[in-house]
Order: structure tokens, then C-alpha cells, then sequence
């Protein structure tokens, strides 16, 4: 059965089944995490109309799909005013928003601010008012490890974010806000994101973090450069669980109801030393070469883990990726 209609009588939430086509647009399609989603919600039969600017995306990441017939691309920045109203006309059935376009490059945030904060705050600010308008069942937003700026209770609860949380770059502060005002609104779920890593993540950007660098590396026969002792951890989350982070927040595919709206932490719970990363990548890609290790870098935050207690408690997501089985994955490229 194919929806058409709004939900109707003021009802936000449109419960769908199995097999029901909703339409869902995706901000951020060209991207690593969004094209993953597009690729997922197709295969599960539902349309997709995805947006993107190519700031930091790619056209090739859409290969497997762009020429889909339930695909549709808007090649325009989320900063457009009215976007969302003007796809809504073309478009007059879209049920979940997934807003991922983002500005990613903390250090690219703290050299152009005002950009980063028209980018990631005030276009999710206008793009969920303009959803709750047209009616979306679901606005789910990608938000960030980063808006914990340096707390180090771990694991980190969502909770912990607050008034008195120093953020120390402007991509921080603007996920924060976000989420903030996501989590406000009735039809909002905010995924606050760990590090995620596999297939299609640019191992160009500064911020497509270690696991894409260290592979690029391994894959070169270079020596893997390591800053500091190795000691410090991070929550490395594939990007197929993250994808069905996505779907159980929207209650789409298996996951029969929406979660309720709100913020939830997506990672495994589980810290990885860099130095263990740095030998599972080694051992997996048959580089030799001991490790270089550089100085240590200012700012760096030394352990990250996530609580994912919230979003176990509201869905039976979980992630079902290990680190080793993720990493061969993503060097299998
Ligand atoms: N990758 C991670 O580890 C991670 C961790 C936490 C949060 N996130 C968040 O998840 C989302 C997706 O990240 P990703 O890793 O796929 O990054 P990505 O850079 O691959 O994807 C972001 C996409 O947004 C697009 N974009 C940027 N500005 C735009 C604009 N003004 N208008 C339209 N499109 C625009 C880019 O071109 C790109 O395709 C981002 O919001 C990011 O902040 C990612």
C-alpha cells in the first residue's frame, strides 16, 4: 500500500507497517552517512528525495542510486529559505525529514563561525519549523558526540549536556542547540553520533576521523602515524548501525514504532584504545611497518564512550557490528 495523504485529524505519528511506502527526504544524501541511509530506505521500498549542496559530498557517493525510480535529487543548500515548503509542493506526501547536511570539519567551524552557525543551527531551525508545518511524522537530526565538549564522567548520558558545557568549537555549540531545539519539538529526535567509520568516508576531510586515515595509510604502506601514547579511546560505531539508529527512529523497516522524541546517544558503549585500532588495521591489511608515534596534540579529548542505556530502552536497537568485522568491511572497499 502506497501513502499518500498527511496524517490526518492533527495525529503527528502515521503508524506504518511493513510494507507501506512513506516518503523521506534526506538532507546530506551525497555524504557518507546520508547515502548510506538513501541506499537502505530504497531497499526497503520507500522514496527518497535527497538534498545536498556538494560541499562535502560526492556525487559518486550516489552511484548505486541516483538513477532509482523512487529517487529524486535537489542539487541546493538546506540554507535556502522555504526549502522544505517549496520541495513539499513537488513532493506533497514526505513523512520523515532526516536532516544530516552539515558543515563536519571542527576546524573549518572555528575559522568561519558565522557560516557554521548559519549552516548547522539556523537552517535546522527553519527546516523543522517548516517540517512540523507540512505535518512530517519524524524529524530526525544528526547531532553529536562533540556537543559533550570535554566532560569526562563517562559513560557519557545524554543528560550531561547542559547550560554549563563549554564548547570549545562552533560545530559543537551549533549540534547543541540543535539538538536542544529538536528535542523540543513533537515530531523531533535528536541521534547525538559517536565516531563513525566505513565504506565512502573521505579519508581526505580533517574530520572523517582515524579509522579512513589509518586505512588509507595501512593501504599505502605507510607507517601509521599515532599522536601521543595510543591511550586515548573513542566509541567507533559502524555505519550500517548507524543507518538502523535512523530507521528506528523514524519506525521504519523492523522497527515497528517510532522512538519517542527526544535525544539518544548512538554509539556501542565500548572504548578502543588508538593503539589497538592502529594494530587490528595493521593485522587486517598485512602492513608491517611498526607505528610512528607523534607528539600528542593540543585539545585532543582523551576517552569518549558513549551510555546507549536511552535508545536500548526505547527500540531493541543495537549495534551488531564489532569493531574487527566493521573494519574488514571498510577496507574491502
Ligand atoms: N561521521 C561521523 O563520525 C559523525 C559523527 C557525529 C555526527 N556526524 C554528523 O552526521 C552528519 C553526516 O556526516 P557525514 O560523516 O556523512 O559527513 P559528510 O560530509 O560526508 O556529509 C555531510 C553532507 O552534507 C552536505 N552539506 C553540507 N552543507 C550543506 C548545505 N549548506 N546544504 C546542503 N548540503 C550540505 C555535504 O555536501 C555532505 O554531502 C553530519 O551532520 C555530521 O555532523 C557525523
Amino acid at each position: 500500500m502506497v501513502v499518500t495523504g498527511r496524517p490526518c485529524d492533527g495525529m503527528n505519528i502515521l503508524k506504518v507497517g511493513a510494507g507501506m511506502k512513506k516518503e523521506c527526504l534526506i538532507t546530506g544524501v551525497a555524504g557518507f552517512v546520508g547515502s548510506h541511509l538513501a541506499e537502505a530506505l530504497l531497499a526497503l521500498n520507500h522514496k527518497v528525495i535527497g538534498v545536498d549542496n556538494f560541499f562535502s559530498g560526492y556525487r559518486e557517493n550516489m552511484t548505486s542510486f541516483e538513477s532509482h525510480p523512487d529517487f529524486s535529487f535537489h542539487e541546493c543548500s538546506v540554507e535556502e529559505p522555504g526549502l522544505l515548503g517549496r520541495i513539499g509542493r513537488e513532493h506533497p506526501g514526505i513523512d520523515a525529514c532526516f536532516h544530516l547536511a552539515a558543515i563536519v570539519s571542527v576546524p573549518y567551524s572555528v575559522e568561519h563561525e558565522a557560516e557554521t552557525m548559519r549552516v548547522n543551527w539556523e537552517a535546522t531551525e527553519r527546516l523543522l519549523a517548516d517540517a512540523e508545518d507540512l505535518g512530517c511524522s519524524r524529524f530526525v537530526f544528526a547531532g553529536s558526540a562533540a556537543e559533550y565538549g570535554e566532560d569526562d564522567r563517562l559513560p557519557l548520558l545524554e543528560s550531561y549536556v547542559g547550560q554549563e558545557t563549554i564548547h570549545v568549537s562552533p560545530y559543537g555549540r551549533a549540534k547543541h542547540l540543535s539538538t536542544q531545539r529538536v528535542a523540543s519539538s513533537p515530531i523531533g529526535v535528536a541521534l547525538r553520533f559517536f565516531n563513525i567509520y566505513g565504506p565512502r568516508q573521505d579519508p581526505k576531510s580533517p574530520y572523517s576521523g582515524v579509522i579512513s586515515r589509518f586505512i588509507d595509510f595501512a593501504l599505502a604502506r605507510e607507517p601509521l602515524n599515532i599522536f601521543g601514547d595510543g591511550g586515548q579511546t573513542r566509541d567507533f560505531i559502524y555505519v550500517g548501525d548507524v543507518v538502523s539508529a535512523y530507521l528506528a527512529a523514524a519506525g521504519l523497516g523492523e522497527f515497528e514504532a517510532p522512538l519517542p522524541t527526544g535525544v539518544y546517544n548512538v554509539g556501542t558503549g565500548v572504548g578502543t584504545s588508538i593503539l589497538e585500532l592502529a594494530d587490528a588495521i595493521r593485522d587486517l591489511t598485512g602492513n608491517v611497518l611498526p607505528h610512528r608515534f607523534l607528539p600528542e596534540r593540543a585539545g585532543d579529548i582523551r576517552h569518549s564512550l558513549a551510555s546507549i542505556e536511552a535508545i536500548q530502552g526505547h527500540s531493541h536497537w543495537s549495534p551488531g557490528v564489532g569493531l574487527r568485522e566493521g573494519l574488514r568491511r571498510t577496507i574491502g572497499r
